[in-house]
């Protein structure tokens, strides 16, 4: 895996846009993995500037996002459907029938987390999966775990996550306690990675991934089977 340590998190918003700005430039009508979280917040920022910038263009892009809660309604603004409206679809240029979140309302989430998969499958590979990282190693909702989930599937979230997402939510106890998420190997699937981190509370977190041990105790540590992968993170996420 290949690390870029930046100063801040300014800085590791802007070359994390500039690597997914290039892959736009290269393929205008390209597919990008999305994720969610406070970390991605500056890039998608970023984004946006560039595209209002007329750098960059998203009217061909698709987008398919790593999970959401289960259940959430689309319009519940913790839902990751209106976190990707809010942080990026609703400033660029985008058709927006081309973003994909798993559905956080299907009757049958088995069968919706089948269906993700299928779609994945069918508009991609992504040409680039933007990723974050949880305090505990998980990346999407794989938490850590004995045995590690290959494709989309219906994950519980640790109590470890449900805390760290809390910030998000009016208590604790609002936080839904399931959620949809692509699995390892819907993530490995993609043709580029970048992972971002920030902040000393994910040190350990990235320490463990970066160990050269596929652990399933730290999820993000099987991105070591993917040929191109960048870590991005700032001074604080490094121990
Ligand atoms: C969430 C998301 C992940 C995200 C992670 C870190 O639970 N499911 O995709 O990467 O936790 O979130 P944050 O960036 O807010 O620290």
């Amino acid at each position: 895996m290949k690390t870029i340590i930046c100063k801040n998190y300014e800085e590791m918003s802007a070359r994390a846009a500039e690597i997914v700005a290039d892959v736009m430039k290269a393929d205008p009508a390209c597919v990008l993995g999305l994720a969610t979280g406070s970390t991605p917040v500056g890039m998608y920022k970023k984004l946006i500037d560039m595209n209002k910038a007329g750098e960059i263009d998203f009217s061909k892009v698709t987008t398919v996002n790593l999970d959401e809660y289960y259940p959430i309604a689309p319009d519940n603004d913790q839902s990751y459907r209106y976190f990707m409206n809010e942080n990026l679809f609703n400033h660029v240029n985008i058709d927006k029938t081309k973003t994909y979140v798993p559905d956080g309302m299907a009757a049958d989430p088995d069968e919706a987390c089948a269906a993700y998969e299928a779609l994945v499958k069918k508009v991609g590979p992504a040409d680039i999966q933007v990723l974050g990282i949880g305090q505990n190693g998980h990346i999407g909702f794989n938490e850590p775990a004995d045995a590690l989930e290959v494709a989309t599937h219906v994950t519980g979230l640790t109590e470890s996550t449900i805390k760290a997402n809390a910030r998000f939510f009016a208590s604790e106890s609002d936080v839904p306690t399931k959620a949809l998420t692509m699995g390892i190997g819907t993530i490995l699937s993609a043709k580029k990675i970048i992972i971002l981190a920030n902040g000393a509370a994910k040190a350990e977190a990235v320490k463990k991934m970066l160990a050269g041990k596929l652990d399933t105790s730290c999820p993000a540590s099987m991105l070591n089977l993917h040929a191109d992968v960048t870590v991005i993170c700032d001074e604080a996420a490094v121990i």
